[in-house]
């Protein structure tokens, strides 16, 4: 049997380690994809630190992006030596942070020309989750391609975007001011609102100030007709930076899509992590508010997003500049244990501002 290197985890806060795993020969429409970039993100360290929906060791990472060395019988749109990028995470081998992933040929997109993969790599997970959090949770529609006339029914209503410097909430930002959304608002420390604005937010707060939730609500009673904060997308989920405020905002027939987990207290160096799956229990809502977690992982039940949302949508909107890669912060380190253990503990210190925590995967990459 072929095996190729992992980082895996090993225990709970334990340090990353290297295993030999088996290398999959591509069946079907699958490819193998020798990974060499990947993007860090939070869920690395939820389930490192927590053990959330893990049994370890388990090969940790999402975001792949890299060269296909193999293809299966079947498919048709991907050829060795094509580069890609993609959200891979269904099982041990498509995870990322390993040589070689082995993976459906939908779930990659082609590195439209002009684009580096350490900046490809920002996109899939946040991409894919902003898809799927504004048509499932918030019930807006984004069609694609997007008729040249298309205005949105609540063009104008206030929607926000808790956390908009996160990765997740710049992409967000982004795909709703080319849908038409006019009203955007954001929550983000103060150095990011210039880029924030830019990307489409007409009103931005700083998120530390404490009389920021009166001035989302003073301002959002300006510009709509419903009642406080009808869509409100919390990038953050965090139980008492973002949910508890949030719920301050969002009045009777309000909709409000909270990024999974909750996050009720946060690894550090020294306390452990707590979560919480329920986002009606994180908060005191007001009657007739639908509060719901957002859970990506079912994105591929839509099957026009299945077949279209990465392969098509996620490099074309790269490629028109309607979306630009989040700022990429790269994680050194000798080896690939060395640069993914380093990421691990950028997280747990939260050093990400506005930026993904990129580091290369395999070393025998071009
Ligand atoms: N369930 C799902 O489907 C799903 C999918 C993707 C992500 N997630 C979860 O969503 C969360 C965010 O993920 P991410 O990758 O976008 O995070 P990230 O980019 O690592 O987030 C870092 C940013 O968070 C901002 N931030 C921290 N605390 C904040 C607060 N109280 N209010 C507003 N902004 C705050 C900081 O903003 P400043 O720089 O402005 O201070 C920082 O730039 C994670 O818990 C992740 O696991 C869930």
């Amino acid at each position: 049997m072929t095996t190729h290197a992992a980082v895996v985890t090993v225990g709970i806060k334990k340090p990353l380690e290297i295993r030999q795993v088996p290398t999959i020969k591509p069946e079907g429409d699958e490819v193998r994809v020798r990974v060499e970039w990947t993007a860090s993100t939070p869920l690395d360290l939820h389930q490192n630190d927590s053990g959330l929906l893990v049994k370890h060791p388990q090969v940790l990472g999402d975001g792949t992006a890299g060269t296909v060395v193999e293809v299966g019988p079947d498919a048709k749109r991907l050829r060795v030596g094509d580069k890609v990028f993609g959200f891979t995470w269904r099982s041990q081998q498509e995870k990322a942070h390993q040589e070689f992933c082995t993976t459906n040929e939908w779930l990659l997109a082609k590195l439209p020309e002009g684009f580096t993969l350490a900046e490809a790599v920002t996109l899939p997970n946040n991409f894919v989750t902003v898809f799927h959090a504004l048509t499932v949770d918030l019930g807006l529609e984004l069609p694609w391609p997007k008729p040249a006339d298309y205005v949105p029914k609540d063009a104008e209503e206030a929607i926000l975007i808790w956390g908009g410097a996160s990765s997740v909430g710049q992409y967000a930002i982004q795909i709703l001011h080319y849908y038409g959304y006019i009203n955007i608002f954001a929550t983000a420390s103060k150095k990011h609102h210039n880029k924030l604005r830019a990307y489409g937010a007409k009103w931005t707060f700083d998120y530390r100030d404490p009389h920021a939730v009166s001035s989302i609500l003073n301002t959002a009673t300006l510009v709509g007709k419903k009642p406080g904060v009808p869509l409100i997308l919390d990038c953050i989920g965090s139980k008492s930076g973002s949910i508890s405020p949030i719920a301050k905002m969002a009045k009777r027939g309000a909709t409000v899509a909270i990024l999974l987990p909750v996050v009720v207290k946060d690894s550090s160096e020294t306390e452990d992590p707590e979560y919480e799956m329920d986002v009606r229990k994180a908060a005191q809502w007001d009657e007739e508010v639908d509060a719901r977690g957002v859970r990506t992982h079912f994105y591929l039940d839509n099957e026009f997003f299945k077949h279209h949302l990465q392969p098509d949508i996620m490099p074309m909107m790269l490629t028109e500049k309607i979306v630009e890669p989040n700022a990429q912060r790269l994680i050194e380190g000798k080896t690939m244990l060395e640069r993914a253990q380093a990421a691990m503990d950028a997280l747990r210190r939260k050093e990400a501002s506005g930026e993904r925590l990129v580091w290369r995967v395999s070393d025998e990459s071009d």
